[in-house]
This record gives structure tokens, sequence and C-alpha cells, in this order.
């Protein structure tokens, strides 16, 4: 989905590659299209705007910016399209009817026909079907007003501004959607609605809150809410300690199944150790106490994690527990007082999550995040929030997060012994070595996949199903192993191929083969209780494996995007 990158500094400098780094780490989001716009001048009197876009990737851009001149100002955006098709000029940054200010921008105008219409009262008529560009053009008619912007766009957005007569940049944020600023000892502002694109040196960050705004000069940062002064403070920024770059794998998904084992290994050690998060136990203990009812929700990948752990916490916790699809929660969903909310997130911004979020909090029910990205919204507007400690994940199909989520809600309602968490670790290794013999690639193509399972893993099952739908475009249905036999058994053919997770599905693997359908199992190797955790990476490596063999990208499939930040 879209994404903002921008850098302001004292004297000119490499400015503009600063923002095609920050716009090519933002890739991993999904977008069709980008563009920058910089000063051209740091003498306002000789300064104009330039700009730059491009359909297609980051790398097209950049072609157009061979020799970039050195700058102060550089604002620069992915563009996933939502209204308007994709086409260089509906691609941000978009400029005011003189173009003297231009704006990128992240999220919906949703009256956009009103500004439309007041514009069009003010002799300013739009280029483009594209919502962002109302707003250059509101900000020149406010001119001196700007920080009243928020009582002219209705919706949910995040937007970042510069002025050909101005030295600054100018942001804005209404609702959910995130902006940071972030700074590093080298006097350069950045930035970002996504803290990975900030540049490895950034030591402090701002999170802007809702209905700020920022004017951002090269020597001062003012902010305001609803147009009155405000402060906002510095935090620490610590950048992941694992590298945004494939290290020396050929896809981001390879690398981050390989990641797996290091993943578990240190949730498994901060989890016991860290003094922080066993004062959130605590606390999440303590709102176990007087809850009759636990509601999980997540969507895609994290729904899956939520069904797996709603059986653990009801078997373990003996509390009703509740798996969610977010966006299956609704006003009219029956939740009791004495009930808490936990909502799993790789990305802590999935839109459809945080409306769910909307419906607990309106009921005044605690929310318990676990989530990978810990600056998001999902984390900020949760009581407590447990780190994933997965470190950036950049394809778009989610793998060692999933593992992670699982993980962590475990370890959060069961002491495990030192020797189940080691004997764990080991298997967890032994089963990424051994993955592509545990579960090969087919001889011939299968025209039907179904994954089967009962109980957990049952989920396991709708969970490999979605990885392999996802980066191989290929029907794969995860379905409960004794179910296939009410209905989709008639599929069943001599071009299917059936996985079957766990020990419990003889007769429905009996019932595929007597059809002439191919059954490879996939069973636990030691009687680890948390081994099944581990079972899922010999279907990630088989999604991967079958993607190329198809010659898919499984970093980027077609249509998908990493952070789903619309409804
Ligand atoms: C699938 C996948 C998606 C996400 C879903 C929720 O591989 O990645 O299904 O799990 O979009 O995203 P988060 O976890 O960021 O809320």
């Amino acid at each position: 989905m879209c994404g903002i990158f921008g850098c302001i500094s004292q004297q000119s400098q490499n400015l503009i590659e600063n923002t095609l780094q920050g716009l090519k780490i933002l890739e991993y989001r999904g977008y069709d299209s980008a563009g920058i716009a910089y000063h051209t001048d740091n003498n306002l009197q000789n300064n104009s705007i330039k700009v730059i876009k491009s359909v297609g990737d980051i790398s097209q851009l950049a072609q157009k910016l061979k020799n970039p001149p050195k700058t102060n100002i550089c604002i620069g955006h992915t563009r996933w399209a939502t209204n308007g098709t994709v086409t260089k000029e509906n691609s941000h940054p978009h400029l005011s009817f003189n173009d003297e200010i231009a704006v990128v921008h992240n999220g919906i105008i949703e009256n956009y026909q009103s500004c439309c219409d007041f514009l069009a009262m003010n002799n300013i008529s739009l280029r483009t079907p594209v919502d962002t560009e109302v707003i250059p053009n509101i900000l020149y008619l406010l001119h001196h007003n700007k920080h009243n912007i928020h009582n002219y766009l209705q919706g949910q957005y995040v937007f970042c501004a510069t002025g050909n007569s101005e030295t600054e940049l100018f942001l804005a944020k209404k609702g959910n959607l995130p902006l940071y600023i972030g700074r590093n000892n080298e006097q350069t502002i950045f930035i970002t609605s996504d803290t990975l694109a900030l540049p490895s040196n950034t030591t402090e960050i701002i999170i802007l809150e809702d209905l700020d705004t920022c004017e951002i000069t090269n020597n001062e940062i003012k902010f305001y809410n609803q147009s009155k002064p405000v402060t906002r403070k510095w935090q620490p920024f610590y950048q992941s300690f694992i590298a945004t770059d494939k290290n020396g794998f050929s896809t981001y998904m390879e690398k981050e199944i390989n990641e797996i084992p290091a993943v578990l290994q240190a949730i498994l050690t901060k989890y016991h150790t860290d003094k922080n998060i066993t004062s959130l136990r605590k606390q999440f203990h303590d709102l176990l106490k007087d809850v009759n009812c636990i509601h999980i929700c997540g969507c895609g990948t994290s729904y899956h994690a939520a069904l797996i752990l709603a059986k653990i916490f009801e078997r373990d916790l003996r509390i009703r527990t509740i798996a969610h699809i977010s966006s299956e929660l609704s006003p009219q969903t029956i939740l009791s007082e004495k009930s808490i909310g936990i909502v799993i997130s790789q990305s802590g911004e999935t839109a459809d999550t945080l409306v769910c979020m909307d419906v607990l909090q309106q009921k005044q029910i605690p929310i318990i995040a676990f989530c990978n990205v810990t600056t998001s919204t999902i984390a900020k507007r949760s009581q407590i929030t447990f780190p994933l400690l997965c470190g950036p994940e950049i394809a778009v199909a989610s793998t060692k997060v999933f593992c992670a989520a699982v993980l962590v809600g475990c370890l959060l309602v069961k002491n495990y012994t030192q020797n189940t968490q080691a004997e764990f670790l080991k298997t967890t290794h032994q089963i990424l070595q051994n993955a592509r013999q545990i579960l090969p690639q087919p001889v011939s193509r299968p025209d039907k996949i179904f994954i089967i399972g009962k109980d957990i893993f049952y989920a396991l099952a709708l969970e490999a199903a979605l990885k392999i739908k996802e980066v191989t475009y290929l029907h794969c249905e995860g379905y409960p192993a004794n179910e296939l036999k009410h209905g989709p058994l008639s599929m069943v053919d001599n071009n299917t191929l059936a996985i079957a997770f766990g020990n419990d599905t003889d007769n429905a693997k009996a019932e595929i083969e007597a059809r002439g359908g191919k059954v490879i199992t996939i069973t636990n190797h030691t009687n680890n209780p948390l081994e099944f955790i581990s079972q899922i990476i010999p279907a990630q490596t088989f999604a991967l494996d079958l993607a190329h063999s198809l010659n898919i990208n499984p970093d980027k499939p077609r249509n998908l995007a990493k952070s789903v930040t619309v409804l």
C-alpha cells in the first residue's frame, strides 16, 4: 500500500538519493507507481518545485534521476492505486494548480466531491481524478491558516506538503494511519509512514498523533493539534537487528523462512529473561482474573494464528476463547463486559483490524496486541503490546511472524521446561533442513490441492493453503479432515494432491487415495508440545519452490500488498 518518505536538511545534500533509498525500502508494501518532488534552490527567490514520477518500480524512477542535483528538501511516495487508474499523472506528488505546493498522501479523502466543489467556487480546477490533488489546492487557499486543514478534509489520512516559497515541510494526520519523524546526529530530519524506511543511523523518532499538524523547518519543528500549539517528545529509536537485505538468499520469502529458528530462539530467551516482558505478562494475567471470554482477532495469516491460539487458550486457561476474522467482528457481535480482546498483526496497520479494535473499545473491552511493529498504530492503541521480535518481514507472504505469534501466545499461557524448549528448537532446525524431503514438489502440477488436518492442524492447513494460493495462484483449499467426505470429496480425482497435517487423518487419507488422489503426510517428529509450530515450514517452502517453478516472484504476488491499510 502507499508509502511516504521525505527529508529536510540545513544544507543542500544528496536528499534525492536518500529519498529513493527510503522509497526502495517501502517497495515491499506493494505499489504501482512512484514519484518525488524536490526544491531546486535553497534561495527562495529562485526556488521552484521539480516533480518526477513514473509508473512501475523505483528503478524506473531512479532512471529518470541519474546524477540528481543536491537539495535541502525532498519528498517521495509509492502509490497503490485506489481511486484513479495507474498512470504517471495520477501518481504522487500532486501539485497545486499554480505548481507552488506539492503533496504526498496516504489514505482517502472521503469528502473529495465537496472539496472539488469548494475549489471550483474559488476557480480552481483539478487535473486528475485523484483525491490527493485537493490537498495542495486547499493548502494554497488556507495560506497562513493551514493548521485548520483538518476542518476541510474528512477521512483517515496522513500527508506531507512542501511549498516553493517556504523552507519547510508541512505534515498532517487524521485517524489511524501512521506518520513518523526521525532524526540522526547529522542534522537531517526524515519523515516516513513506515519506520523500516528510516536510515540505520536514526537515533530518535516522534510519532504524530491524531489531528496533529506539524511544520518542520531546517532548524525547528513545531507541532499543533486542532490548530493549538502542542509538545511532542522525541523517543529513542532502534532499527531492527535483522538486516533488510536478502542476506544471500534469492528472495525475502526464503530468507524469512530461514530466519524462523533464530526468531523462535530470540522469543524463548526474551520472554523468559526480559524484565519488561515479565511485567507485561503479569499485567496480562491480572486482566485475565476477571475475564469470562477472550476474543482473538486478526486477518489472513494473523487470523490463522488466532484460530490456533483460541484452541490453546481455551484448553490451557479454561476460559471461553473465540477467534474472529477482524472484519467479521461487528457491533452486533455479542461481547460480554468481562471480555478481553487480543489482536494479532504483523504490520500493526491493518485497517480491518483497526476497525475491529474500534468495536472492542466502544464496549470498553481491554485490548492486548501481539504485534511485530511495536511503533505501529495497533500497538499504540492497545493496553499491552507483546512484541513478536521478528525484525522486518518484507515478503508479502507472512512466514516467520506466523510462527512467532503462535509461540508468544503459547508462552503466555503455559510454562515449558528448558528441555522442551531446547528440543523444540532442535526439531525446528531439523524440519527447516529437511523441509524439501518432508514435503517434496509434485512430479506433475496438480489441478487441485487440498490440505487437511484436525483441530489446531486444521488451522495449520488453512495457513498452508493460504501460502500456496498467495504465491502460486493455484487453487488450494484447507479443510477439516473429516469434513472432506461431506462435500469436497466429489472433486478428488487422480489430478488431486492432498497434504495431511497431524496424525489423526487416516480415514480422510484413505478416502482420497481410493479416488486416485496423492497424499503426503506431515507428522510429528517428537511428542514436543510446541513442534506443531514448525510443521508449517515445509508447507511454506513448498509454496516458495512451486512459485519459483511457475516463474512467480513470491516476494510480490500480484494484486497483494504487505500492509493492508484500506478497508
Ligand atoms: C498472508 C498475509 C496476510 C496478512 C494479513 C494481516 O501471508 O501476510 O494474510 O496476514 O493481511 O496482516 P497483519 O498481520 O499485518 O495485520
